[in-house]
């Protein structure tokens, strides 16, 4: 069984902290998104792992490497354009081959891991060709709907229906035999210009193969927007235990399920958890609360932060009001500087979005 995790595509929704970055590479809890999905393949007992990648090539390469720190071999596909995730397929079948693999697309991540679904598609598929994840979801025009039958099984899968025929929601993680090949040369592209898997998966059906299902009950967060990135962030910090191997100083007091990195410092400040400090950042005279995480290398003075993700390289000095439900990319600053007249002073990317409050 080999793995292929989909790291390519444009992230419009994270925008803007993805114009420059991959939205892969967002942290949760102070790791990359994609680091889970690895992590649940090789826990799988996958190692040999296709990563597709698009304009944020370099930048995910240089995250991940050969793969040697996971024991695992990686090996990069380069797409030009998002063209649809059957498209992926399509492209990676020098490195497929005539193997089994699980798909993953690389901005989802799920509570339950992939060990037991991969196991179930290696041991208990009889002659069935694919096997999907679904989970109920209050929105499903937002994803790949399926429509079962009265015995469960899969008849029909739309993408991004305006009236869909169920509440199942496709997940990101799909396994495939390598009749799957065929399906998606078989394929068009669909109106928005994509080779769907969905449409590819429709085909093995209507070719008379068996899709197995399987209705998840753990979480499942597809992270590509602000509130589903909080909501990652603020389960997986739930799941951390206590861990100081920065410094606390005498006047700081530590409440609950805290991490402070090495090389972190904590200065006359709180830190409520669940709550992850990176390497090297400094808290001072601040209160950082519940449900947050900041990253290497970033400042936060005089300051009171909870329920955000701060990225590498930032400040936050004398915010004044108490920051919540904030996504703060790279080296930013965000800083009262008591000029007169006092006014607000904004320097914001496209696609920002401040809330005076
Ligand atoms: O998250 C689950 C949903 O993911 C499913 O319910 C949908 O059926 C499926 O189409 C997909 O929808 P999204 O709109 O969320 O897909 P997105 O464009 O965000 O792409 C998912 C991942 O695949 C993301 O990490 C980028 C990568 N990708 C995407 C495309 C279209 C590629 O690497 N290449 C591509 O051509």
């Amino acid at each position: 069984m080999k793995g292929l995790i989909l790291s390519g595509g444009a992230g419009t929704r994270l925008r803007p902290i993805t114009h420059t970055s991959a939205k892969q590479l967002v942290p949760v809890a102070n790791k990359p998104i994609l680091f889970y999905g690895i992590d649940d393949m090789v826990e799988a007992g996958i190692r040999q792992i296709g990563i597709v990648v698009g304009d944020t090539k370099a930048e995910i390469m240089a995250a991940v490497g050969d793969g040697s720190r996971w024991g695992i071999e990686v090996t990069y596909i380069p797409q030009d354009a998002p063209l649809g995730l059957a498209h992926c397929v399509l492209i990676a079948q020098d490195f497929l081959g005539d193997d089994d693999f699980v798909m993953y697309l690389g901005d989802n991540m799920l509570q339950e891991g992939l060990k037991e679904i991969v196991e179930r598609f290696e041991h208990e598929r009889e002659g069935a060709t694919a096997q999907i994840c679904l989970h109920q979801v209050p929105d499903p025009q937002r994803f790949g709907v399926a429509a079962l039958n009265a015995e469960g099984q899969v008849v029909r899968l739309v993408e991004k229906p305006v009236d869909p025929p169920s509440d199942l929601a496709l997940v990101g993680v799909y396994l495939f035999d390598p009749t799957v090949h065929e399906a998606v040369r078989s394929i068009q592209p669909s109106a928005r210009g994509e080779l769907e898997i969905t449409d590819a998966i429709q085909w093995l059906i209507d070719q008379g193969h068996t899709v197995l299902q399987q209705i998840l009950t753990g979480w499942w967060i597809d992270t590509g927007k602000l509130t589903p990135l909080l909501e990652a962030n603020r389960l997986i910090l739930e799941t951390l235990d206590q861990s100081i191997e920065g410094k606390v100083d005498g006047a700081s007091s530590i409440e609950g399920r805290v991490v402070i990195q090495a090389g972190a410092e904590i200065v006359n400040s709180t830190v409520r958890g669940p709550a992850i400090v990176g390497e090297g950042t400094r808290i001072v005279d601040s209160y950082v609360g519940p449900f947050t995480a900041i990253a290497n290398d970033c400042e936060v003075v005089h300051s009171e932060i909870e329920h955000s993700v701060v990225l590498e390289h930032s400040k936050v000095t004398d915010a004044g009001t108490r920051i919540v439900d904030s996504l703060i990319g790279k080296q930013v600053e965000v800083f009262r500087s008591h000029q007169r007249p006092r006014a607000t002073r904004l320097m914001l990317g496209d696609h920002s979005q401040v809330d005076l409050g």
